[in-house]
């Protein structure tokens, strides 16, 4: 049987790289592509931390990935054998229930499956159920490394985040987290012209980086006066949008401090224990509260961007190891701080 190099959960906190059979077409809708690079995302730390149960030790990890099409089911249509892709987060049928009302994150027979239930990306191939809507044939233009971000970071900051909080023109926005999901959200609700946009964190250096994609303010909660801090830049009003991007109780309670009057908070970190919510000071501000799996449907819109040169997503990944150095990248990704690194390629 031929194999493969993969990296693979093997229990609480562990990855370790290890050969695995090569995936192969199992159903007419599925492709099997085979990477040029995968990275890591703050899910696949929450998985290593325990807090997503459907992810079992012996799983391949990964849900991001650019690569090239190795074989194709006799019903995918859009692609072809050679053509370089990119991989969504999110698989969809396109015609369940969920599918049908735009929330694919939800599909019956999809969703979040690669990296969680079934092998993920960060192998040498996968295997991509429901093709079709999954993969996103990439212009040239677009660099394969670079577009990594592309598989989830940009469609979540955009969904769960901008569009989630109704960043308007005009208004104010919080992002609390500066990891590459926060970052996207940044660079997404640019293009919607909010007058301004503070970008919260306790790393100092992804503040910088903050500041260079657009933050107008950034504020490091490690200080004592955050919240005070914070309040000062809207004149004691609070925010319009407040978007959650780490997936803690302490980052969500300041949420709730942030939002003013009429405001929304979008809660896109990924919760693995219990969060409280302040009905009691909450409940006579019209405020609204968002949360959400992200669909990814905005993912050809987002490549139309990058082709265009509306947004510019080459900055974000900083670090890249060779597969065989998987642990490595793990280890960096989960001290990003000290190392500089935002979002950590692997490439095959
Ligand atoms: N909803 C979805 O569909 C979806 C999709 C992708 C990722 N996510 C989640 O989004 C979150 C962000 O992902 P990422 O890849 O950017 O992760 P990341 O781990 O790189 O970034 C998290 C950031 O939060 C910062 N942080 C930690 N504690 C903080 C605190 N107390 N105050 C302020 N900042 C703090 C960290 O310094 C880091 O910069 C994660 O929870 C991830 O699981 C959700
Ligand atoms: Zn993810
Ligand atoms: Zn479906």
């Amino acid at each position: 049987m031929a194999t493969m190099k993969a990296l693979v959960y093997t229990g609480p906190g562990t990855v370790e790289v290890l050969e695995r059979p090569k995936p192969t077409i199992q159903e007419p809708t599925d492709a099997v592509v085979r990477l040029l690079h995968a990275s890591i995302c703050g899910t696949d730390l929450h998985i290593l931390k325990g807090d997503v149960p459907s992810a079992k030790p012996g799983l391949v990890l990964g849900h991001e990935g650019v690569g090239i099409v190795e074989a194709l089911g006799s019903a995918v249509r859009g692609v072809e054998v050679g053509s370089r892709v990119l991989i969504s987060c999110m698989t969809s049928c396109g015609q369940c229930r969920y599918c049908q009302k735009g929330i694919t994150a939800h599909c019956e027979t999809g969703g979040w499956t690669l990296g969680n239930k079934i092998d993920g990306t960060q192998a040498e191939y996968v295997r991509v159920p429901h093709a079709t809507l999954s993969l996103h044939s990439l212009p040239t233009s677009i660099p394969s490394r670079a577009a990594v971000a592309v598989s989830d970071a940009f469609p979540t900051g955009l969904e769960c985040g901008v569009l989630s909080a109704n960043v308007q023109p005009g208004c104010s926005v919080v992002i609390i987290g500066a990891g590459p999901v926060g970052m996207a959200a940044l660079m997404t609700a640019r293009l919607y012209t909010p007058a301004l946009i503070v970008m919260v964190d306790l790393d100092e250096t992804r503040l910088n980086t903050a500041r260079s994609f657009g933050a107008h303010a950034t504020v490091n909660s490690a200080a004592p006066d955050t919240l005070s801090q914070l309040m000062a830049l809207t004149d004691g009003h609070g925010f319009d949008a407040v978007i959650e991007a780490v997936g803690i109780p302490a980052t969500f309670a300041l949420c709730q401090e942030l939002a003013g009057i009429g405001g929304r908070i979008a809660n896109v970190g990924v919760h693995g224990t219990k969060v409280d919510l302040h009905l009691e000071k909450l409940w006579d501000r019209n405020i609204s509260i968002h949360m959400s799996l992200v669909n990814a449907t905005t993912t050809p819109r987002l490549i139309r961007l990058v082709e265009s040169g509306l947004l510019d997503i080459g900055s974000l990944v900083t670090h890249h190891f060779p597969c065989d150095e998987g642990s490595k990248a793990y280890e960096t990704f989960q001290a990003a701080s000290q190392h500089q690194a935002l979002k950590v390629a692997i490439d095959f």
